[in-house]
């Protein structure tokens, strides 16, 4: 790599175990390492210790029923509102004036929550939602930048026992439709536009296109306001309703939390899978708020007097689970920032840590790639000294950035968590707990206490220590996702068919990463086995942008494999097979990189597109992804014996190093 090479000296790059200090492990959540045993003990009751973290309205009856694998439910009986765990009680509690949201604008405006605040707007917009008509078990879409409005609306949401399903800002206009006609969602809250390296962005444009692709009646859309000037003069139509008329209108309103099931559902996050379809992902309330306070509580550390920030989007998972729910429901402050980390310089980052003593940092390891790149100097300018934790998540971390980070802004002082998860666990589920365990760069850490993660080889078994695996997940934990919604045979055939033996009764989750452990038990993951990739710690299904490539005028057929990259990871290389008469012009391409960012969006823009006239194929007529991606990384070739075409392999190879 061209980064920091003499930034990190010899030391440090030969150790290869790192220590919480004892001043970490004194004030920790979490440092008795008993805890792993009395999980194991106890299960599943043990997990009752993350339930307590909950105010119930109704006391559950049982922790897990598990009568109709892998159907389980979890604190069965149950009633609870999540909006009330992450608002109402810390209110009541006496904590009305802790600041709940701290938010920043690209621009450097901010805007300030206490959880009084927060109490406030979140009843007024949620009768806002009842008015409108929404109902509970309504699937109301939110498509929104980083705004307080969409944690807002998130926990309006939850008050009212309607699910949200969240499409992150960036995806484009007909992913927005796909997943508003997948939940046949009938309500939308949206925005104008928001900031992106000091442009202004028109969103509701976006949002407008893709509400003409929404195949069933929609019948209401509430718009932010966030450009106010700087905005695009977009006229709101007949069921378009402005956020700030709706609180005005609905002002000093209170709207009772609903008791919501432990197994109703909280909402809906659409994934990448192997096909081209997205996945909607089910999480439930009970669990689920479970889970992601407790994870919040061992992992994070998070105490409520803590500012507390993860550099996340609210649109993906990790900024669910730990901007909104988790640190939310312990009552602690949650930093939320709206911009890149690089605008307007590359030090924003640290300037936002300095500007509010932020105690405890979680970001992902393309940010960090990216910050060993620039360099040491943008850190060194800010005062770090407030931060106590850091963690990393979204994808493997290599030994190397792991201890840049531990070096250049943990000052060697904080520990840094790698966690592992998915949005289907709801939660982390891989990671040290960093008031106990010794840290290994580039490995996550042994499953968490109560968590039954295994390496196995193809028939299920066990590998042996240093031997590559499949990771499994052996047993429930109540943070997991109950279904695909609408579809548990996909549910089933994608999670669960693979390693579990039903006749004998054993329910193995699958979640298509490949893993290693050592002889102490921890794991390291490698990465996807199945055909989705991982650009800049994002989730992209090879299948969604081949489809499409293939809807752009002039392409045949398609194939896109992930090429290793720097900074984003894996990075989107497409080969592209015309139709006769078109031609692989400039102009060409640029028709197929509009047409990935129409459909899904600009972070699947691939890297590189290169046309060929045919793809390697077997005899069977299957494409041979291993020799495209050992092409996009410039590695040897591996076997070609078994291809119906070998001689376009060394074509296709020619062409990429000439491109
Ligand atoms: O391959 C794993 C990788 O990200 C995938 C899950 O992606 P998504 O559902 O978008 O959730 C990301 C945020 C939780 C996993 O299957 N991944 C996630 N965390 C790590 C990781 N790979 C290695 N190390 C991690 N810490």
């Amino acid at each position: 790599m061209s980064d920091g090479d003499g930034e990190l000296e010899a030391r440090l790059v030969e150790q290869e175990e790192f220590e919480p200090s004892d001043e970490f492990v004194e004030q920790a959540n979490v440092s008795d390492p008993a805890i792993y045993d009395e999980f194991e003990e106890d299960w599943p009751h043990s997990w009752e210790r993350a339930a307590e973290m909950l105010d119930w309205f109704e006391d559950y009856d049982e922790v897990l029923d598990d009568s109709e694998e892998p159907f389980y439910e979890w604190f069965v009986n149950g009633t609870l509102n999540a909006s009330y765990n992450c608002v109402d009680r810390h209110v009541e509690n006496g904590d009305k004036n802790r600041v709940a949201i701290k938010w920043e604008g690209e621009h450097g405006e901010t805007r300030t929550y206490t959880y009084q605040d927060l109490y406030r707007e979140v009843n007024e917009f949620a009768a806002a939602l009842l008015d409108l008509g929404v109902e509970e078990d309504d699937v109301v879409t939110m498509y929104m930048p980083m705004v307080p409005e969409l944690p807002i609306a998130m926990l309006a949401c939850a008050r009212i026992g309607a699910p949200h399903s969240v499409v992150f800002a960036g995806f484009s206009a007909d992913a927005l439709a796909t997943r508003m006609n997948s939940a046949e969602s009938r309500f939308l809250v949206t925005c104008d536009g928001y900031y992106r390296r000091g442009d202004a962005l028109d969103h509701l444009e976006k949002a407008n296109d893709g509400l003409g692709g929404v195949d069933h009646g929609v019948d209401a859309t509430v718009v932010v306001d966030r450009l106010g000037d700087d905005g695009f003069g977009h006229d709101l139509k007949g069921n378009q309703h402005d956020w700030d008329d709706l609180l005005d209108t609905h002002d000093g309103e209170r709207v009772e939390p609903v008791a919501r099931d432990a197994e109703d559902m909280l909402f809906l996050m659409y994934t990448s899978g192997t096909t081209g379809e997205p996945k909607g992902v089910k999480h439930t309330t009970g669990g689920y708020l479970a889970y992601t306070s407790w994870t919040s509580h061992a992992v994070l550390d998070i105490k409520p007097e803590d500012t507390y920030w993860c550099s996340a989007d609210i649109g993906w998972i990790t900024g669910h689970s730990y901007i909104v729910y988790g640190p939310l429901s312990l009552g602690t402050t949650t930093v939320m920032y709206e911009g890149t980390p690089d605008f307007p310089e590359r030090d924003r980052l640290w300037e936002l840590v300095e500007k509010y003593a932020v105690d405890v940092f979680y970001t992902a390891p393309t940010a960090i790639r990216a910050f060993m790149k620039w360099g040491t100097e943008f850190p060194e300018r800010r005062d770090l000294s407030s931060l106590r934790l850091l963690g990393t998540v979204g994808e493997p971390i290599n030994p190397r950035a792991w201890k840049w980070y531990y070096k250049h802004i943990g000052n060697e002082e904080c520990p840094v968590v790698d966690t592992w998860w998915q949005t289907e666990t709801g939660g982390m589920m891989v990671t040290t707990l960093p008031g106990i365990g010794t840290m290994k760069p580039g490995s996550a850490g042994p499953p968490l206490p109560g968590i039954d993660a295994r390496v196995v080889d193809p028939g299920g078994e066990e590998v042996e220590a240093g031997r590559a695996g499949y990771l499994t997940v052996n047993k429930p934990w109540p943070g997991m996702l109950r279904t695909l919604y609408n579809n548990d045979e996909r549910f089933i055939s994608e999670y669960w068919e693979e390693y579990s033996d039903p006749d004998a009764d054993e329910w193995v989750y699958f979640p298509e990463d490949g893993a290693k452990i050592d002889e102490d038990g921890y794991i390291t993951i490698l990465g996807r086995v199945d055909d989705v990739l991982n650009v800049s710690g994002h989730r992209l299904g090879t299948m969604e942008i081949e489809s499409a490539i293939v809807g752009v005028e002039g392409v045949a057929e398609a194939a896109v494999v992930g090429g290793d990259h720097e900074v984003k990871g894996e990075a989107v290389y497409a080969y592209v097979i015309l139709e006769d008469g078109y031609e692989g012009t400039d102009e060409m391409r640029d028709k197929i990189v509009a047409g990935v960012e129409d459909a899904i969006g600009p972070i699947a823009r691939p890297e590189q597109v290169v046309f060929t006239p045919e793809l390697p194929k077997t005899r069977s007529g299957k494409i041979m992804r291993r020799l495209l991606e050992e092409i996009a990384n410039d590695e040897e070739l591996g076997d070609t014996t078994t291809l119906r075409n070998p001689e376009i392999v060394t074509e296709i190879q020619s062409k990429v190093q000439n491109d």
